[in-house]
């Protein structure tokens, strides 16, 4: 069973994209929901898996995080679980990102699945990334205001950071089917309608801020020799106290060519953009396969699968996968960012088998069978 969604991605990439929230009513026809709230639940009792329960019972704001252990307490509305990167853990979940991965997979952050009773929600708030919210079993009432930098934020409780009011320029319930895409930095606010199940495939972006901390990391542990400022050319200053502009300009171009050497950037953000934003079901392999084993593990017809979510991208001619640089040739890349499942045949050559081995036994991909 798979969900088909029928989206004109032009068209919603020219209207809509980063541009202004919409409701694409029946962007799914015929949803059925890849995951029941009893396993949501279940996954919630994870150590590695982030969950919370936000309640609002009379008006009252809290939120507690998970692993949980029982969930009998709650009462019967005014409540939701809400549990972060499930395609990494449940593999029918993880079919519904599938028809989102025509977007640039760098910015994919996970599916968070959210159960509700009546009344429940987590406030109006601002996210800070593109979501599209796909309304599952039951129904939702969405407002979502315009973006606007001076709305003023607030701590409803310590982990819940709420907006004020704001003029709604989307009032409407949505039911089963129904995708609500919602731009970074718009107020929102979702109060389920009886119980309900929903699907936030967010896309997130960095911020200069970490982008530069970034960077600024890599480049002092990958470059030890310091670059200095130097100035052959230097006349006398009429003020020695004056840092002069084009000395300004000079220590702004020493700065640049870092960041505009390819090498560097591209082998930094290669890695940097791979580092997983939530746990990842890896298990590195105990003992190590050798290569012997491993190539006639693969000749007997064994697959090699990918772990779900795992990041892998291309750059120029270059591979990386979960922080690290993939050395083969750009062709093998290709082959396996695009199959989530590999096979002796595609993998036969000497040098492939090798890398991969390595992956293998740190864990990125593995053999179906394997406990
Ligand atoms: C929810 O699914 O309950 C919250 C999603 C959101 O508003 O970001
Ligand atoms: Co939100």
């Amino acid at each position: 069973m798979s969900n088909k969604l029928n989206i004109d991605w032009n068209d919603f990439l020219t209207n809509y994209w980063q541009k202004k929230p919409v409701i694409l009513r029946d962007a799914f026809s015929h949803f059925v929901d890849p995951i029941t709230p009893d396993e949501l639940a279940g996954l919630a009792m994870e150590e590695e898996i982030d969950s919370r329960i936000v309640t609002n019972k009379d008006g009252k704001w809290d939120a507690k995080f998970g692993p949980f252990i029982d969930f009998s307490n709650l009462g019967e509305d005014h409540w939701s679980l809400l549990v972060q990167a499930v395609d990494h853990w449940h593999e029918q979940a993880a079919t519904l990102v599938e028809p989102f991965k025509c977007i640039p997979q760098w910015q994919f952050e996970d599916l968070m699945i959210s159960y509700a009773t009546q009344g429940a929600g987590v406030g109006p708030h601002i996210d800070n990334y593109d979501v599209f919210i796909i309304q599952g079993m039951g129904c939702r009432r969405w407002q979502v205001g315009d973006r606007n930098p001076n709305y003023k934020q607030f701590s409803a409780h310590k982990a819940l950071l709420h907006v004020e009011s704001y003029q709604p320029i989307i009032d409407e319930e949505i039911t089963a089917g129904d995708i609500l895409y919602i731009p970074i930095g718009f107020p929102h606010n979702g109060v389920s309608i009886g119980e309900s199940l929903s699907y936030s495939v967010g896309f997130r972006t960095q911020t200069s801020q970490e982008l530069l901390s970034g960077f600024a990391d890599y480049v002092i542990d990958n470059l030890p020799n310091g670059i200095f400022y130097q100035d052959p050319d230097l006349k006398l200053p009429k003020d020695p106290y004056r840092v002069q502009p084009y000395e300004l300009e000079k220590l702004q171009n020493q700065m640049i060519d870092l960041i505009k050497n390819p090498q560097l950037f591209n082998d930094w953000f290669g890695k940097h953009i791979t580092i997983p934003m939530h746990e990842l079901n890896i298990l590195p392999v105990e003992p190590t396969y050798d290569l012997d084993e491993f190539e006639a593990l693969l000749k007997s017809g064994a697959k090699l699968h990918r772990v779900p979510s795992i990041r892998i991208v291309k750059i120029e001619n270059a591979g990386y996968i979960h922080g690290k640089k993939i050395p083969l040739p750009i062709e093998v890349i290709d082959l396996l960012c695009q199959s989530e499942t590999l096979s002796y045949d595609q993998l036969h050559h000497e040098e492939t088998l090798k890398v991969m081995l390595h992956f293998v036994n740190c864990g990125f991909w593995y053999f179906q069978d394997q406990e």
